[in-house]
């Protein structure tokens, strides 16, 4: 194998890829599961692109990391990794998952979890919570399930401002965004407040043990990683690429799919209720609509958007590339019929040519009864997603 062009040397690459493209099982492993990102896609799909299309040491890039999947598979496999997203929340997901804790953190975060855990409660004076508590940012979680859950995630966060480094900050921070994920997202059962603190001790422990071995696994490969909050239609301008520097040999990703809207950016409390709380608990900015994170509005009449939107990302992310590089794409679509044809005319007019590595068809699969966007409940049972190989030319 080239240890710049990333092309395999036999068409097995393409085998093991549809293998891992369909492997079904749970996301676990390493730090994966701090954050459970909407459409993240398997592990085993981002490791086995990046050990059959690349080499130690090259450039591998996802322009839409989400919450980091392929950025920490490339660091284990000792890639140098360019990750980046649009949204806020996807790029404090990433650093979570793969910032180094020295030893004093790791004391300090569990000294958190045995002395200030205990104290989140109702016992805690309103006003001294107050300043913690933006009505804009803790939209809908005053009704009933949520109102003492958002006390105690105000508890919280009130808290983290004693840990010592920005890096056990962020930990904290994202312990409090998976244990509030668990107890708020989408859930039906009740969560009390023992069961709050309870999981949050728990989640402290788990997670410090996941992020120490995965620490430790990254100095033996050498994988290192640069992580960017932009918008991929800029991507080429980023400092990492300036003069030609750091071109990528290999992009692994998933783009906002056509005509399937995710809601990347709020969770679901009681219902439809939209609550812009993650970015509360992380601390980062949001302040936009689902559109801004889909390439466009939901409606049919915005495909067009969405096509001119990719087509300026893939440009982007073309000129990131070097020439003979590899990109791979895992795409999901509604109605492929239509919607594909123009996905792979916007590849070739930004200068990729399609790669099927001899085989006859491309990778395809089904995911049955996916949770998509609130709205499209009931209309979308399942999606269909294709793996996309294809070439810098
Ligand atoms: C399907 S998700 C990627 C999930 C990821 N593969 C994972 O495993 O978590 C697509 C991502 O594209 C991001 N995105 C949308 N528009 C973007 C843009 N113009 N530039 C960069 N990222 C964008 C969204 O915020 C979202 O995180």
């Amino acid at each position: 194998m080239s240890e710049t062009t990333g092309q395999p040397a036999t068409n097995d690459g393409f085998a093991a890829l549809a293998d891992a493209a369909r492997d079904g099982t749970p996301v676990t492993g390493w730090t994966h599961n701090f954050y459970r990102y909407p459409a993240r896609f398997s592990p085993h799909f981002a490791a086995s692109a990046i050990a059959h299309f690349s080499s130690p040491g090259d450039v591998v890039l996802d322009p839409y990391m989400g919450g980091g999947t392929t950025v920490v598979e490339g660091m284990l496999a000792g890639r140098r990794m360019v990750g980046n997203d649009l949204n806020s929340l996807a790029v404090f997901v990433t650093r979570a998952k793969t910032t180094p804790l020295t030893e004093s953190d790791v004391a300090g975060i569990r000294r958190w979890a045995s002395k200030a855990v205990p104290t989140f409660g109702f016992q805690r004076a309103r006003d001294e919570l107050d300043a913690f508590i933006d009505p804009l940012r803790t939209k809908n979680l005053s009704v009933p399930r949520a109102r003492f859950l958002k006390k105690a995630i105000a508890a919280a966060l009130s808290s983290v401002g004693h840990l010592e480094t920005v890096e056990a900050q962020q930990f904290v921070r994202c312990v409090v965004l998976r244990t509030g994920q668990w107890a708020l997202d989408g859930r039906v059962r009740h969560t009390s407040l023992a069961d709050f603190r309870e999981k949050l001790q728990a989640m402290v422990a788990e997670m410090l043990d996941s992020l120490g071995t995965f620490t430790q696994a990254v100095q033996v490969s050498g994988g290192s990683s640069t992580i960017l909050n932009g918008d991929a239609a800029r991507l080429h301008e980023a400092r990492v690429f300036r003069e030609g520097r750091n071109l990528a040999s290999l992009v692994v990703t998933s783009p906002p799919y056509p005509g399937v809207h995710v809601l990347y950016h709020r969770w679901q409390v009681d219902g439809r209720r939209e609550t812009p709380a993650p970015y509360w608990i992380a601390g980062c900015n949001d302040g936009q609509g689902a559109s801004f994170y889909n390439f466009g509005d939901r409606r049919q009449a915005a495909a067009d958007n969405y096509f001119r939107n990719s087509l300026l990302t893939l440009q982007s992310i073309r000129r990131a590339m070097r020439d003979g590089g590899c990109i791979i794409q895992m795409v999901a679509f509604n109605r492929p019929d239509e919607q594909m044809p123009r996905y792979l005319a916007n590849m070739q007019a930004a200068g990729f040519e399609e790669w099927r590595g001899g085989a006859a068809d491309r990778i395809w699969r089904q995911v049955p009864h996916r949770k998509w966007h609130a709205t499209l409940r009931g209309k979308t049972h399942s999606s269909n997603e294709v793996v996309l190989v294809h070439r810098a030319v």
